[in-house]
């Protein structure tokens, strides 16, 4: 066996790149119960998508004398840098380290605008940021890791379908830390697609964790949406383990319309569904009108997502492209979970 130069060895130990998929919640995470660790009010399921990749780098960095982190090409600085420091204080906290990274971070989705970037993120964060530092975790360490960063991020670190566990029966808050994780979700046999309608790719004015604890704490709406989100989510497990994507698409779009509702009875309201969303939300309903199962969810942003069989996948986009004069219309299908890169591009 041939010894591997040592600088090349070096250089594999504390650098990483790992890729992350958005994914986009069925049923829906909104609202917190501890901020610190991240733990939800309520269980969630999601769909990863096979587009809108990020991709991030962690580079240890011990003679910077401070982190340095480039977010789409940009030098990151306020709120999204404290986020990402704040997350390197962990990682660095368990590895028993105190060196500086330099991390660089490209989105494909829209940043902020309610395509779930925070997840993509996240999640690529945790992977690459875990392996720079070797910390050695499993994917579901990787994904309370990520929980850390951004809640919806936790999901993203499995492919396809993920449930997210709020882990509400730990008796502790350090057991509710352990159970707080996503995992993989037994599905029958569905071909889903989703078709993403971009009718804005801007950054929102309320980021999604603003609104969510605006919402807990004010809107007379939040309790009962909680309690009927938990039995969503055990219909929606049948519905997904029975192949029935009607099912599937009704549970999903009454779940997100009830959480806009939180979010509309909020003091002062947050709003995120704008003219163009309405406008998409009415061609969904014609499309059902015209016997083709599609329905509708949108999450702390103005784009609406439409889930349908992917034979109908360009059916659908065909029709929405009608609907969304200036926007895009993307379909995506259940992608991969987040995973390191290989040096040698694998
Ligand atoms: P979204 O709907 O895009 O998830 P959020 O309000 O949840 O919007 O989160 C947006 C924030 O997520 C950004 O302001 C930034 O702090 C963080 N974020 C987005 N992309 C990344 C990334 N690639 N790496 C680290 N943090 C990111
Ligand atoms: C509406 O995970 O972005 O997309 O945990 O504060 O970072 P933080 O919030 P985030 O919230 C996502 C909310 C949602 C629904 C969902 O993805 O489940
Ligand atoms: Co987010």
């Amino acid at each position: 066996m041939r010894a591997e130069p040592l600088a090349h060895t070096q250089e594999r130990r504390t650098r990483a790149t790992a890729v992350a998929h958005p994914n986009i919640a069925l049923i829906k995470y909104w609202g917190k119960r501890d901020e610190n660790l991240v733990l939800p009010r309520v269980d969630s399921l999601s769909m990863t998508l096979d587009i809108f990749p990020t991709t991030t780098t962690v580079r240890l960095a011990p003679d910077t004398g401070h982190d340095i982190v480039t977010l789409n090409g940009r030098t990151a600085e306020g709120e999204p840098l404290r986020r990402i420091v704040a997350f390197l204080d962990l990682v660095r906290e368990r590895a028993g380290s105190a060196c500086p990274a330099v991390v660089d971070s490209e989105n494909t989705v829209p940043t902020g605008a309610g395509l779930a970037s925070s997840a993509s993120g996240f999640a690529a964060l945790a992977v690459a940021a875990s392996a720079a530092y070797g910390l050695g975790l499993d994917a579901t360490a990787l994904s309370r890791l990520a929980r850390r960063g951004s809640g919806s991020a936790c999901r993203s670190l499995f492919g396809g379908f993920a449930v997210w566990h709020a882990g509400l029966d730990a008796a502790t808050v350090a057991e509710a830390d352990l159970a707080s994780h996503a995992e993989p979700v037994l599905c029958g046999d569905l071909d889903p697609a989703l078709v993403v309608a971009v009718v804005d790719a801007g950054p929102k004015t309320v980021s999604s964790r603003a609104a969510m604890r605006r919402t807990v704490d004010t809107s007379p709406l939040y309790e009962p949406w909680a309690v009927s989100s938990a039995r969503d989510l055990t219909e929606m497990r049948a519905a997904l383990l029975a192949g029935d994507i009607e099912a599937v698409g009704e549970i999903a779009e009454r779940n997100a319309l009830g959480m806009h509702a939180t979010m509309l009875a909020a003091r002062p309201a947050v709003r995120y569904l704008s003219p163009a969303t309405l406008t998409v939300l009415d061609r969904v309903l014609r499309l059902r009108q015209d016997g083709i199962p599609a329905y509708a969810t949108m999450d702390a942003g103005p784009n609406v997502k439409v889930l349908c069989r992917r034979p109908d996948a360009d059916t659908v986009a065909e029709a929405l492209r009608g609907a969304v004069a200036d926007g895009s219309v993307v379909v995506a299908a259940p992608g991969p979970g987040a995973r390191p890169v290989h040096e040698d591009g694998r």
